[in-house]
Parts: C-alpha cells; sequence; structure tokens
C-alpha cells in the first residue's frame, strides 16, 4: 500500500491538495493560538500570559477572517472534485459539520469588526489601517456584545467534536480520514464513479 503524498495543488475524491491541506492546518495552528487568548482571558485577562496572547487577538482575528474567505474561495472553486463525505446520516453529519464550521469561522471575527468599525475609533492591522477613526454607533456594536464570545465558544465545541470525530473514523471505523488532509490521500478506501463527481467511498 503506498503512503506517498500528493502534491497536486487541486482537491480530488481520494484528498485534499496542497492549497487545502496548506490553509486546514495552518488556519488549525492560528485558531489554537486564538482560542488559547479567548481562554486566559475568560480564565483571568489581567494574568501577564494573558495579557501578551491577548495583544495577538484581534490582529489574528482578522488574518483569520482573510485566510477563511480565502478557503472557502478555493472550496468552491474545488466542490465537484472534493473528497465526498460519505452517505446516509453520518454524511450528511460531516457535511453539516463543515458548512456550521465555515458560517462560525466567518460570523465570530466579521461580527467583532463591525463592533470596532461602530466604535468608531478605527482598526488597523499590521500597522495598516482597516478603517480609520469616525462617529461611534452602539447599533453596529450591539450584534457583537450580544453573540461574539458566545459564537466563539460553539465554534470551540464543534472544533473539539470535528477532531473527536477524526478519531471516531480512525479508531472505531477504520476509515483513514486523516490521510486526505496530510498525505492528501486515503489509502483505505477507493472512490467509485468518475474523478469529478467526487461520489461515493467504498469501505473495505
Ligand atoms: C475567528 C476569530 C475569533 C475567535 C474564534 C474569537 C473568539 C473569542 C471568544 C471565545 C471570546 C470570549 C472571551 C471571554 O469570554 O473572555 C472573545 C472575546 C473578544 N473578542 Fe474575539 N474572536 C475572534 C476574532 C476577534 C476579532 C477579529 C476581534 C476584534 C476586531 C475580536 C475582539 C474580541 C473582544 C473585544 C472580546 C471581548 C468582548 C467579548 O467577549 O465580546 N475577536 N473572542
Ligand atoms: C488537530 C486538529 C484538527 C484535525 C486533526 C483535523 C482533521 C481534519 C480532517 C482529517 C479533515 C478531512 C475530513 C473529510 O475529508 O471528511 C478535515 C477537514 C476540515 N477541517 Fe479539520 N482538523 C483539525 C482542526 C480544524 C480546525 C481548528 C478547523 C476550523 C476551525 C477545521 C475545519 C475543517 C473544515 C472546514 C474541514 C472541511 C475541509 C475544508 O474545507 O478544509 N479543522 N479536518
Amino acid at each position: 500500500m503506498s503512503r506517498q503524498t500528493t502534491a497536486s495543488i487541486w482537491d480530488r475524491p481520494q484528498g485534499y491538495g496542497l492549497v487545502s491541506r496548506t490553509l486546514h492546518w495552518l488556519m488549525a495552528a492560528l485558531f489554537a493560538v486564538q482560542f488559547l487568548s479567548a481562554i486566559l482571558h475568560f480564565i483571568d485577562r489581567e494574568l501577564p500570559l494573558a495579557r501578551t496572547v491577548w495583544g495577538l487577538h484581534y490582529t489574528l482575528g482578522f488574518t483569520l477572517l482573510v485566510l477563511v474567505v480565502l478557503r472557502a474561495i478555493w472550496g468552491v472553486l474545488n466542490l465537484r472534485t472534493r473528497p465526498p463525505h460519505g452517505h446516509g446520516l453520518v454524511g450528511l453529519a460531516a457535511l453539516g459539520g463543515h458548512v456550521a464550521l465555515y458560517a462560525l469561522m466567518i460570523f465570530v471575527p466579521a461580527v467583532a469588526l463591525l463592533r470596532a468599525y461602530g466604535g468608531g475609533r478605527g482598526f488597523a492591522v499590521f500597522g495598516f489601517p482597516i478603517f480609520q477613526p469616525g462617529t461611534r454607533d452602539e447599533a453596529l456594536m450591539e450584534p457583537a456584545h450580544l453573540l461574539h464570545g458566545p459564537a466563539g465558544w460553539v465554534l470551540l465545541a464543534l472544533v473539539v467534536g470535528h477532531v473527536l470525530m477524526v478519531f471516531v473514523h480512525k479508531h472505531v471505523w477504520r476509515e483513514d480520514i486523516l490521510g486526505r488532509m496530510t498525505r492528501g490521500r486515503q489509502d483505505d478506501a477507493s472512490v467509485s464513479g468518475p474523478a469529478s463527481t467526487g461520489r461515493a467511498i467504498e469501505q473495505n
């Protein structure tokens, strides 16, 4: 059985291409820091470590928003050739889980940026002004006051569920789902149907 890594930039039914894999793991690493900053902020925002890591929260959050938009565009371009989600309820749950991850990866930072805009104090990332100081508008700030933190925690819960499901695939159902996202190929299953349709997988 081959354990080769796939160098294609495009996604294929057997596994994700270089672009999708790079974006997935880069963003997973940045999300780890982002959630660490939120957890420390929640526990005790005055801790020296909490203050240091919180210093990255806005910049990292903005960077993640830019990356998820690029990732979503790339995902749409590759939609027809991406690895399939599988059949039945489990497949539907996997698809729903991924859609929910995308929705929250966009909603959580977007609503915070709207609040920063409404705050009227301007916003800069890496020294580049994203928006200039302006007038304060409470209505633009309210959605984030209500939802930014709670939706951020729901996103964290979904990520934990997502990672647990990878373990379930591997150790309970004996499917090498992880290989799709690491080597770019799933070695324990063959893909039926023409590659361009990205349809069902047959388990060994
Ligand atoms: C995907 C990116 C982001 C995630 C996952 C995230 C997550 C979180 C979480 C879980 C909290 C709650 C922390 C607590 O209860 O102490 C929080 C708070 C906060 N975040 Fe973010 N955040 C992101 C992006 C941003 C961005 C882009 C900004 C600013 C433009 C921002 C500004 C804030 C502020 C001011 C708070 C404290 C007030 C509040 O809880 O709403 N965040 N964030
Ligand atoms: C240790 C951490 C992680 C592991 C082991 C992991 C593993 C995987 C694997 C194996 C897949 C392919 C699943 C399939 O083809 O059905 C995948 C896809 C995906 N993962 Fe993760 N993941 C991790 C962290 C994250 C994080 C932090 C996020 C987002 C906040 C995320 C979002 C996604 C999304 C949206 C997909 C669908 C494919 C795509 O559009 O990129 N993952 N992940």
